[in-house]
């Protein structure tokens, strides 16, 4: 049996115009519970340097400056960036940049966290993507994905973004082939169960 991709939404046409900005304002609200349990998987602490891939409005980002982490804020879409940047305005030492999991605007391994939350289902190529990851990530970095848990990817709407629990094994077998060690599939329940995936840079 083939693995399943991890990244069934690639065709999304990203986010623009009103629909984007729409998008945007909405990804402010409810990401708490994401943005807490990806510090607490990558035990990032103070004074560590993260990359947040596909950053969106940038409340993750805002949580890892809040705890005292450096942070660089990724995303394809410039009206991600343009909320984010007015939203956490007064955040500060954020760096906003345009770019993508598979061309990260950041210099060889100075991460030491790379996450991606809810992105990964969108990301064109995985093994670009992983190889990008590798490539910021200091030794002994930790790469963190995390995706909400569905159970039909071929449902209508949001309700298929995300991951099933067998993409969210294979992305974990992809990042062993990339160089990463250690590969470890969480589940964490609440209000909806959420998928993680953490790995690290050897
Ligand atoms: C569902 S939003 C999640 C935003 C934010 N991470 C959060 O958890 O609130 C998905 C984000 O991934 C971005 N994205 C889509 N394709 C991407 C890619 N290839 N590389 C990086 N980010 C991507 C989108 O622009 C969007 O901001």
């Amino acid at each position: 049996m083939t693995s399943p991709a991890p990244n069934h939404h690639a065709s999304h046409p990203g986010f623009s115009g009103a629909s984007g900005l729409f998008a945007a304002v909405s990804f402010l609200f409810g990401r708490d519970r994401a943005a807490e349990l990806a510090i607490d998987v990558a035990a990032l602490q103070p004074g560590e340097r993260l990359v947040d891939v596909g950053c969106g409005p940038g409340v993750a980002v805002h949580h890892a400056r809040s705890l005292g982490a450096t942070a660089i804020g990724v995303d394809p879409a410039p009206v991600m960036l343009r909320v984010a940047r007015a939203r956490w305005r007064a955040t500060p030492a954020v760096q906003w940049r345009l770019g993508t999991a598979e061309g990260l605007p950041v210099e060889d391994g100075w991460a030491n966290v790379v996450w991606s939350l809810s992105t990964v289902h969108h990301w064109h190529d995985v093994d670009r993507s992983l190889a990008e990851a590798r490539r910021v990530l200091a030794p002994g970095g930790r790469l963190v994905t995390i995706e909400r848990r569905i159970t039909d990817i071929n449902a209508d709407g949001s309700a298929s973004h995300g991951w099933q629990r067998d993409q969210a094994d294979s992305f974990a077998e992809l990042c062993t082939r990339h160089g990463f060690v250690r590969p470890a599939v969480g589940e964490h329940t609440g209000k909806g169960t959420v998928l993680s995936v953490v790995a690290h840079a050897g």
